[in-house]
This record gives C-alpha cells, structure tokens and sequence, in this order.
C-alpha cells in the first residue's frame, strides 16, 4: 500500500469513520506530512466515504490546505468575530513580532508558519489559538510570547 493509503487508513481506524472524524484525521495527516495534497484529501473522502467536496469544503474552511511544506510547527490563529473582538490582532502582533514573519510566512529555521484560521470552537475562551493539534485560550500578548517560548525551548 502507498504511504499515504497507509496513514489515512490508520488514522481512520484510530479516530473512527465519523463525520466528526474527519478534522482529527485531516489534522493527523499535516502532522506527518506537514501539508495536506488534493492527493491525500481524495483518498481521506474514500476512506472516509464523503464526497471529495466536503473534505476539501473543511479543509479550506480551517486553513489546512497547505500548498506547500510548512514549518514544524503550525501557529493557526482564529480569525472569527468572537476572538477578534477579544484582540486577536494584538496576539497576531506580538507572534509576528517574535518570530519575524508575517501572516503565510515559515520562520527561515522551518520551526513555525503563521497561519489564521476561523472559529475554532473556543470562543467562550477568546482569544484563541492552535499550535498544532493543541488549542491555546484566553491568550494576551505576554502568555502568547510564554507559550511560543516554550516550543523554541523543545526546538
Ligand atoms: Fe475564535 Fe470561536 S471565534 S474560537
């Protein structure tokens, strides 16, 4: 089987063949492939028994359809009301800031790319954040800076 057969049927018979499966396993696969390819999604949608639009609809909803290798770690930052309204953009500053790249960018090292995302789901603790498949809420400026620290630490 091709490798990528192989990771999506694991993932699925790890996270089940739900519809709520779905974000899980699509998060699985851009963890070991870093990008998610029109290849991959088709074979998710057979595996999964969706029709190919809804996988590639939820991929692009949550900014998962990378078109090219991202960094290690992916910053996704929730771009919906209930977090901007929170001051997302001072969070969005402060990363920017640190790790001098801006939105769309990969640090030069390949440690982060900065990506947003929408409603993440966490909007009672607003603002929020995902780094990877790890949610970070009620975030400011200063725990933003803490918790980036803490992955340029583990490197
Ligand atoms: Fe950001 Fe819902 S609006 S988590």
């Amino acid at each position: 089987m091709d490798p990528i057969k192989e990771l999506i049927h694991e993932l699925a018979e790890f996270h089940g063949r739900e519809r709520t499966s779905l974000l899980p396993i699509l998060q699985g696969v851009v963890k070991k492939e870093r990008y998610l390819s029109e290849y991959s999604m088709k074979e998710v949608a057979r595996e999964l028994e969706l029709p190919a639009a809804e996988v590639f609809g939820t991929a692009t909803f949550y900014s998962f359809m990378e078109n090219k290798k991202t960094g290690k770690n992916i910053i996704r930052v929730c771009k919906t009301i209930s977090c901007s309204m929170k001051g997302t953009n001072q969070i969005l500053l402060a990363i920017q800031d640190m790790l001098k790249i801006k939105l769309g960018e990969t640090t030069p090292d390949g440690m982060f790319t900065l990506l947003q995302t929408n409603c993440l789901g966490w909007c009672h603790k607003a603002p929020a954040i995902l780094i990877n498949d790890e949610v970070y809420t009620e975030l400011t400026p200063e725990k933003v800076r803490d918790v980036i620290s803490d992955y340029l630490k583990m490197g």
